[in-house]
């Protein structure tokens, strides 16, 4: 077994008092897609903010590719691959479509070479370059946002909550890019509502409830198993 490039060990961070993540332990293989999945409130984005450096772990470690990133910074994390599209929509909204991405050359990578991947994965982004962000639809939006986040070139992309507020069909379209993105290489772990499309294009599934991982396994094993957990209302 090859190092994962992400491991996570009985993590625990709170707001307050209140204890949020109570002993998460996590694994995502390198190249590996990963569902996390769980009801509302049971940690997931808390999760999300801790491995990217927003908020920090009471205790627990975070490797990296197998290097040790607890509470480490967000520019330190861009340097070691990591990458996330944080729930709601990181765009600008008063810039236009390419300003968006044109402001992402900092971390490195030339501006024509974003450029190019935004718009090879997301042709209808190249069509609204001139257009303001935060005219578009919500799930070009999110388009937008994944692109941003690709410009880093990452080696681990989180995703949390693609699909908030937006329609099925366009859900559906949004993990066909996943999957496509996959495949060029990027590891991804993708928190999801809509479990069933999640599991679509994922290898492993992990499903948290009251901060803790409950289980892990492949996809069709966890929705056999844990589907009155998943697919609480949204399927
Ligand atoms: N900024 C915050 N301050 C206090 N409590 C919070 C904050 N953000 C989240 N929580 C609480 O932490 C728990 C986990 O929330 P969250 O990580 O957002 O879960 P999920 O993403 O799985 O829905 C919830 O009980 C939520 O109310
Ligand atoms: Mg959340």
């Amino acid at each position: 077994m090859s190092v994962p490039i992400l491991d996570v060990v009985d993590l625990h961070a709170a707001y307050g008092r209140i204890e949020v993540l109570r002993g998460v332990d996590l694994s995502v293989p390198k190249g590996a897609v990963m569902a996390l999945l769980g009801p509302n409130g049971a940690g997931k984005s808390t999760l999300v903010k801790v491995i990217s450096g927003q908020k920090e772990a009471t205790s627990g470690d975070i490797h990296l590719a197998g290097v040790h990133v607890r509470n480490a910074k967000s520019d330190d994390l861009a340097r070691v691959g990591l990458c996330t599209v944080p729930e709601g929509r990181s765009v600008f909204p008063n810039l236009t479509v390419e300003e968006n991405l044109r402001l992402m050359s900092y971390a490195g990578v030339p501006t024509a070479a974003i450029l190019e991947t935004a718009y090879s994965y997301f042709p209808r982004l190249h069509e609204r370059r001139n257009q303001l962000a935060g005219t578009m639809s919500g799930g070009e939006q999110q388009m937008l946002a994944m692109s941003r986040a690709l410009a880093s070139d990452p080696a681990l992309l989180l995703l949390d909550e693609l699909s908030m507020g937006l329609a099925p069909l366009i859900v559906e379209e949004l993990y066909d890019t996943v999957a496509r993105i996959a495949e060029s290489g990027v590891s991804i772990l993708c928190i999801e509502q809509f479990a069933r499309t999640a599991l679509r294009v994922s290898d492993y599934a992990a499903v948290m409830s009251g901060g803790r991982i409950v289980a892990t396994g492949e996809p069709g094993e966890i929705l056999d198993t844990m589907a009155d957990v998943i697919l609480g209302g949204a399927a």
